[in-house]
């Protein structure tokens, strides 16, 4: 089993290496993928675990689709979640399908919502427990172990909101993301948000981080600057997250 990962704060490699437990699994970096220009993954089973963004595809993860090629006789994929999958479903079938790619198992797992501007931190790991995320990792993990082939219904609104969201998605390229961060006079010019940034979009520029307009608006940098001096306009809380498996040194090795 080949399982490809893409992750900002971690839930989407706990999820991952949970995925690919065994020795002989393969646990691969999306962004390392890319970067290498590796375009080609074979195995019998090949999966694919990265986070909802706007209740779609990341645009990153579209894009990646768009390139890669797929052998296996069996490809799923599972996506991480806080509050809302919504349409992801639904608009991974149809991009993938455009690229020839057919899954035998989709499924989503709810687990802390990193999005900043929406909720605050604090309230998010504290409803951590009542999720229950072990319990139905367990259940994927013996679903995809078992080779299940599913995938979730869909729903009117959900092909409506995705085709209306592909359409008109704020973020569509990254371009626009940029200017939501502002730099607190607390950053110590560290680097540490350009380790973490799985598109290498940030530079250090006098010891202050820069950033570019590839922006795939993971908010890598902006949960694990040291210093938490990295704002995100509009957040809920000063209070940032990791996953409880997941290093900070685990992130950086996946997305450097
Ligand atoms: C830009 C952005 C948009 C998001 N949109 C959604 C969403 O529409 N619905 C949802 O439930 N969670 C959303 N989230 C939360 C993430 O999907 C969730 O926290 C995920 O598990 C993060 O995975 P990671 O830790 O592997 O990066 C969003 C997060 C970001 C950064």
């Amino acid at each position: 089993m080949t399982v490809l990962y893409f992750s900002a704060t971690g839930n989407s490699l706990f999820v991952a290496r949970q995925l690919a437990s065994q020795s002989a699994h393969q646990l691969v970096s999306i962004p390392q993928a890319v970067k290498q220009g590796k375009k080609l993954f074979e195995d019998d089973q090949i999966g694919l675990v990265f986070p909802v963004h706007w209740i779609l595809v990341p645009p990153y993860i579209q894009s990646f689709l768009r390139q890669v090629r797929l052998n296996s006789r069996y490809i799923f994929a599972v996506m991480t979640y806080g509050k809302m999958e919504g349409a992801a479903v639904s608009h991974l079938v149809r991009i993938a399908g455009k690229s020839n790619i057919s899954f035998s198992y989709i499924n989503t797992i709810r687990m802390v919502d990193n999005y900043l501007p929406t909720f605050s931190m604090d309230d998010e790991i504290a409803s951590e427990p009542g999720k229950h995320i072990e319990e139905h990792l367990k259940s994927i993990r013996a679903d995809v172990n078992n080779g299940k082939r599913w995938i979730p219904g869909d729903t009117l609104t959900n092909k409506v909101l995705s085709r209306t969201l592909m359409l008109y998605h704020p973020y569509k390229n990254g371009v626009g993301f940029t200017k939501n961060f502002r730099i607190e006079a607390a950053c110590n010019g560290c680097g540490t948000c350009v380790k973490v940034c799985p598109v290498d979009n940030i530079q250090l520029v006098n010891r202050r981080p820069q950033f570019g307009l590839n922006c795939v608006s993971c908010l890598a940098c902006t949960h694990h600057c040291p210093q938490n001096a990295i704002r995100l306009k509009g957040e809920k809380s000063r209070t940032r997250f990791r996953n409880q498996h997941v290093s900070l040194k685990d992130i950086i090795e996946a997305n450097q």
